[in-house]
């Protein structure tokens, strides 16, 4: 261990440490370095809470329901009420927009199509700017403010700009956001306008963007706040605690979520883990996570691996298969190189879950499934339904198990992928064919009627 690394592991405070998952490494850090990756190995970091100080099982429960009817900003946050496990002082000011306290849905519709009795869905979508960056972000840029940093910068697909444009604007810090031109929706890109972000069309794709934020990240000034920041890690993870304390603290068989970056499916996995740890949960739920088959490195490494082997995520393969030119219409995972797969992977080994793929149709009729459950998502959301439905086809999900999907953003994030599937007028233009429509199954085009009682109670006849 080098002097310099010595000191910060002394320098671990009672909150916790940052420190290196590889375990050839486990290099430990203070809570206020402002690193993101092992200064050491380069390793990714983690942090480990004091998990000892948090407080016994029970009382935590009781806890955290009292908060939920209080009134105080901290506690009002679906974030910060669950502060006994996140590294702060409870001293320290807060950045929050309010965060979390997101729903479970039953979705009867959507559990007949995937082949299962009951599905229920958590809605992250129903956060703040519309996604579940925003978990993250509350305590990413609370740390920035911390850390006294003067900028916050993330490369995006869409959502984590918005989110971090608007948790900046909140703390009075300047954003700037890189993302890839022409490859964000609309209403993503209105958001960060909105929030007075400084915008930064690259000439690339999301992975470009992500190598030029790695970059940047040597300059003081700056401060990252893509999931590659431990801190991110920390505010997503306690979507699980919410989660969990909505089931009256009953494991659900399996939690399905997207995978892009990967953030997401390590911050579950962390959450899991520590709530077991705690004594809050008896089991871990199986974690699947689903990438769109043209933007899958993940799902390619995980079909890799040998599975005859014991796979416990405490061996974990050094390197992953970049995919250099990633496609899918679900522009917010269109990801080839995902930064927190060593964590994500970790997590759905431990608990005996899956990464798998699903096509663009599949992603597309979903998204309209969950529609008529009278639920609307973003098509990156709609994979988890669409892969539910795959893992009950090859057995790994049994009918009668508790399944939970979480969504993972708003159905308004991208208005132009809906009308597309609906009209008939969505296609692909990559692979063999330039321009593949995508005729979808619950199609759902607005008709034109004629101004006429007759003719209004006609179509709806004709439709019953
Ligand atoms: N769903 C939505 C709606 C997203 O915006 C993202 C990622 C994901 C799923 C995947 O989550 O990256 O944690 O595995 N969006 C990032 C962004 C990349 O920049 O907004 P992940």
């Amino acid at each position: 261990m080098s002097q310099e690394t010595a000191k910060s592991a002394q320098k671990a405070t009672d909150r916790g440490a940052q420190r290196c998952i590889l375990p050839g490494c486990r290099g430990a850090f203070d809570l206020r370095e402002r690193i993101y990756v092992c200064p050491r190995c380069g390793g990714p970091l983690e942090i480990e809470c004091n998990l000892d100080a948090a407080g016994k099982a029970a009382a935590l429960r009781e806890k955290w329901t009292a908060r939920a009817a209080s009134l105080e900003p901290r506690d009002r946050s679906g974030v910060w009420r669950f502060r006994e496990v996140l590294p702060f002082e409870d001293s320290e000011p807060v950045v929050t927009l309010f965060e979390g306290n997101t729903p479970v849905y039953d979705a009867p519709r959507c559990a007949e199509y995937a082949g299962l009795l009951t599905l229920r869905l958590k809605h992250q979508g129903c956060n703040p700017t519309g996604s579940f960056k925003d978990t993250g972000m509350t305590v990413a840029v609370t740390q920035a403010v911390r850390l006294g940093a003067r900028t916050a910068v993330c490369a995006s697909t869409g959502n984590t700009a918005a989110s971090l444009a608007a948790y900046s604007a909140r703390a009075g810090l300047q954003c700037a956001i890189l993302v890839p031109q022409g490859q964000i929706t609309a209403a993503k890109l209105a958001q960060s306008m909105d929030y007075g972000a400084v915008i930064c069309e690259i000439d690339g794709n999301f992975d470009d963007c992500m190598r030029l934020i790695q970059e940047l990240g040597d300059d003081p000034s700056i401060y990252i706040a893509n999931s590659i920041n431990p801190f991110r890690i920390e505010g997503q993870k306690t979507v699980a605690y919410e989660l969990m304390q909505q089931c009256s603290w009953r494991v659900p068989d399996h939690l399905v979520v997207p995978g892009g970056n990967m953030g997401n499916s390590s911050a579950f996995g962390k959450g899991f883990d520590e709530m077991l740890r705690l004594g809050l949960i008896d089991r871990l739920p199986k974690l699947s996570v689903i990438q769109a088959s043209g933007s899958a490195p993940l799902a390619h490494l995980f079909a890799s691996l040998d599975q005859s082997k014991p796979m416990d995520g405490s061996h974990l393969p050094d390197r992953i298969v970049p995919v250099a030119d990633p496609h899918t219409l679900a522009t917010a995972i269109k990801i080839g190189v995902p930064v927190s797969w060593q964590k994500a992977l970790r997590a759905v080994l431990k608990s005996r879950g899956q990464i798998i793929t699903v096509e663009e149709r599949e992603i597309a009729d979903a998204k309209a499934m969950i529609g008529r459950d009278g639920i609307g998502c973003e098509p990156a959301s709609a994979t988890t339904v669409a892969g539910i439905r795959k893992l009950v086809a090859s057995g790994h999900i049994q009918p009668k198990e508790s399944v939970i999907a979480v969504l993972t953003g708003h159905v308004l994030k991208d208005p132009d992928y809906v009308s597309h599937y609906h009209r008939g007028t969505l296609a692909q233009s990559w692979g063999d064919e330039l321009h593949r429509p995508i005729i979808g199954a619950l199609r759902n085009a607005p008709e034109r009627v004629p101004a006429t009682k007759k003719a209004i109670l006609g179509r709806l006849q004709s439709r019953r």
